[in-house]
């Protein structure tokens, strides 16, 4: 329920879903510039992990709600390096702060935190757990380019540390979707995530070539290898360079696909991709503003 924290994906439903969707389309109509009505509420950026799209639009996302963000700094200029636990620094800045945004390269750390603070926590990645605030932007960026039913999206790359594959693949449960997921033998989806999607009784199949089911595809949503999470780089090394995608390789796929990445890229996606019609990671970063204005709407209680 989208009423306290956002921890995972697998936790919202499609009512949660389609309110936070709806609400960054009326964001999105009204123009993303000055929608002052969050004046006085801060949020607290904590990221123990690099970033730069998620903090950045959420920092924007904030001040073009009329908010404010304060941020934790890196973790070397912070009492993290002095050794504070986790619970001791969110249970700090809670007071702080109207709202908290966390990344943490542990997974479940999101979770342990939340169970600390009172006020509505969001997961921005923990490790290879999830990130949902990221599935929610994907899905706005789904449903604008093909609707969110009816559809086969192809979800392509590191399936095993990907968190952002993990959020995707258990909210698109709530839809209408085949999934199809494309990876090395070694990078398949966790068992708990591919356990998980049969309860939901999802539609799902696994490959390791993309030209087997590319012509079915409306989405194809590449990601990076996690390099960060291998813990040895000839285990990275074996399997960098598989799975990129050019023009020449997307020749059979369907004339609409839509192509999304949720960035950073390294070399998944070859620059010539950029220029075609189906490439759609730009926008899709660029939509993490009107969709995360939604979410923290939601959350500071914009709408009771
Ligand atoms: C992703 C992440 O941090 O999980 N980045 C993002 O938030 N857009 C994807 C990645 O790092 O590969």
């Amino acid at each position: 329920m989208l009423e306290d924290h956002l921890i995972s994906a697998a936790h919202l439903s499609r009512d949660d879903i389609e309110a936070v969707l709806d609400r960054a389309e009326s964001v999105d109509s009204a123009g993303r510039a000055g929608h002052g009505s969050h004046d006085g509420h801060v949020l607290a950026l904590c990221f123990f992990e690099p970033s730069t799209r998620t903090k950045m639009s959420f920092e924007s996302a904030m001040k073009r709600l009329g908010g404010e963000t304060i941020d934790m700094g890196s973790v070397e200029s912070s009492s993290v390096k002095k050794g504070e636990s986790l619970a001791d620094t969110v249970r700090v800045i809670e007071g702080y702060a109207d709202a908290m945004v966390l990344r943490h390269p542990s997974e479940g750390s999101a979770k342990l935190a939340s169970e600390f603070v009172d006020v509505p926590l969001v997961n921005a990645g923990d490790g290879a757990g999830q990130h949902p605030s990221q599935t929610l932007l994907d899905l706005y960026t789904i449903r604008e380019n093909a609707g969110l039913d009816g559809i086969t999206v192809g979800i392509m790359g590191d399936l095993k540390y990907g968190r952002t594959v993990h959020s995707l693949a258990h909210a698109l449960t709530n839809f209408d979707v085949r999934q199809h997921f494309i990876s090395p033998e070694s990078l398949r989806l966790p068992r708990n995530v591919r356990y998980d999607l049969h309860e939901a009784g999802a539609q799902v199949r696994e490959h390791t070539g993309l030209e087997e089911v590319l012509p079915e595809l409306d989405v194809l949503y590449v990601t990076r290898i996690q390099r960060e999470r291998f813990p040895e780089e000839r285990e990275y090394r074996a399997v960098a360079g598989e799975y990129r995608i050019d023009n020449g390789t997307l020749s059979d796929a369907h004339p609409d696909l839509t192509v999304m990445h949720p960035l950073p890229r390294v070399d998944e996606i070859a620059p010539e991709v950029d220029e075609t019609a189906r490439a759609r990671y730009f926008e899709q970063a660029h939509n993490g503003v009107p969709v995360r204005m939604a979410l923290l709407d939601i959350l500071l209680g914009g709408d009771r």
